[in-house]
């Protein structure tokens, strides 16, 4: 007797679960969990099975059947870091930097960031939907199945909580889950100019509040999603006492904590992450020897953008060969945004982990799923093909998964199964 399924999908050259009920750190970064010639059984949306392909179809049947000879099944990539929400265009500080000038000489002249600001200003919840929706399904064609989503080219707080809604809008609007995260501290507006200090008085006292506020009737709170709060840690941006004020905030209204630290200048932001036990601290291109160890000890994922530097034309990256060496959970995110990383492809960023951070290609993969869904505190429902998990997974057009790292520029992705869902 076999027990009745909804999708069967058998006969793969492989299958990589990525499983791990952890964050995978150390020597189990190089475990994909492969199943030759594996066979995965998914109902209700959730996996309900998965082995070698012999055993599965001996024990269940399904409604819809999918022979995967001949390529690999894995598990939908998690993108932990995006600001794919936002108006406008940086073409103009795109030729601007060809011709010479840095991302940080850019932003002090009043760029950057904040000519994002301007255009997302202008912009109605409705155009900000439609101007991000064909990203979000460029992602999904890459493989991306879930993404977190932060605000931050608002910068008050009717704009700030426009891309909320802009957020939750487009959550209901197209297959990938987003994970929302509030960071209106992600640069000084104009109207404080000279006068962070006061903009984060404002954060703190109103702008926090209010968004807490939002969460808890947002659809997001009824399905267990956090809402994040996030902060840029940097020269020119936010100091580390700024910091530490607005994270500290975000806590208190139950929000749980991400910072951009390291991200050209050490000011100290991975030490105020693992005080304040924050989901994960992100970038880490400048981080010093001290807080790789200190990181490594602590329970807080680190997220690498390797597409920044990559963008920024920079020949210096992250050092997540040290990271992972010293014991630290590392994802890899996009970091998907207008200025920094016009890139909407993990597994592009994947392919650039592997030259200019030296990450095995099994590396690379576990940071793109199972360790990126820690990077969002969902390590318990998505990351990896383990049963109960949300049936989110990628039929890839390759018999070894490492062609994933190893090609780059095109798209292996064949099939995306979103909930049990073939899209
Ligand atoms: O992660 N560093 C701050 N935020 C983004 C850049 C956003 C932008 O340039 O618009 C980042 O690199
Ligand atoms: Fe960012």
């Amino acid at each position: 007797m076999t027990l009745d399924a909804d999708l069967l999908i058998h006969s793969a050259a492989q299958v990589v679960t990525c499983a791990s009920d952890v964050p995978k750190r150390g020597a189990a970064m190089q475990d994909v969990g492969l199943i030759s010639h594996g066979a995965v059984v998914v109902k209700d949306g959730r996996i309900l099975a998965i082995g070698p392909t012999e055993s599965i179809r001996e024990r269940y049947s399904a409604l819809q059947v999918i022979n995967a000879s001949g390529q690999v099944v894995c598990p939908g990539f998690v993108d932990p870091h995006t600001h794919v929400v936002y108006g406008g265009d940086r073409l103009g500080e795109f030729e601007q930097r060809i011709r010479g000038a840095t991302y940080l000489e850019i932003m002090a002249a009043g760029g950057g960031i904040v000519s994002t600001m301007r255009a997302t200003r202008e912009a109605s919840v409705e155009a900000l939907v439609v101007a991000t929706l064909p990203r979000l399904a460029q992602m999904l064609r890459l493989g991306t199945t879930t993404a977190e989503v932060k605000t931050g080219y608002g910068l008050d707080l009717e704009s700030e909580l426009k891309m909320l809604e802009a957020i939750a809008a487009l959550d209901l609007a197209q297959p990938i889950d987003l994970v929302p995260t509030f960071m209106p501290a992600h640069a000084v507006p104009p109207e404080f100019n000279g006068r962070a200090q006061a903009y984060v008085d404002w954060v703190v006292a109103e702008m926090i509040p209010a968004a807490a506020e939002w969460y808890q009737t947002s659809h997001f709170a009824v399905d267990g999603r956090p809402l994040f709060c996030d902060v840029f840690c940097e020269q020119n941006a936010f100091d580390l006492a700024q910091s530490r004020r607005v994270l500290e905030a975000g806590l208190a209204y139950g929000l749980p904590a991400k910072i951009h630290a390291d991200e050209f200048t050490s000011l100290g932001g991975v030490g105020l992450a693992v005080e304040l036990r924050a989901t994960s601290v992100d970038h880490l291109d400048a981080t010093t020897a001290a807080d790789v160890a200190r990181l490594a000890e602590s329970n807080v994922v680190g997220i690498v953008l390797p597409a920044v530097n990559f963008n920024l034309g920079s020949h210096e990256f992250a050092n997540a060969r040290a990271l992972i060496d010293a014991g630290a959970a590392i994802a890899l995110s996009t970091d998907i945004n207008p200025g920094s990383a016009p890139c909407p492809s993990l597994p592009l960023v994947l392919a650039i982990a592997t030259r200019y951070q030296r990450l095995l290609p099994a590396e690379v993969l576990n940071a793109a799923t199972i360790n990126a869904a820690f990077g969002l505190g969902l390590g318990d429902r998505v990351g990896a093909l383990t049963p109960g998990k949300q049936a989110d997974l990628l039929l890839l057009n390759c018999t070894d998964y490492r062609q994933l790292a190893y090609q780059f520029g095109g798209n292996l992705v064949s099939t995306v199964v979103k909930n049990g869902r073939i899209l």
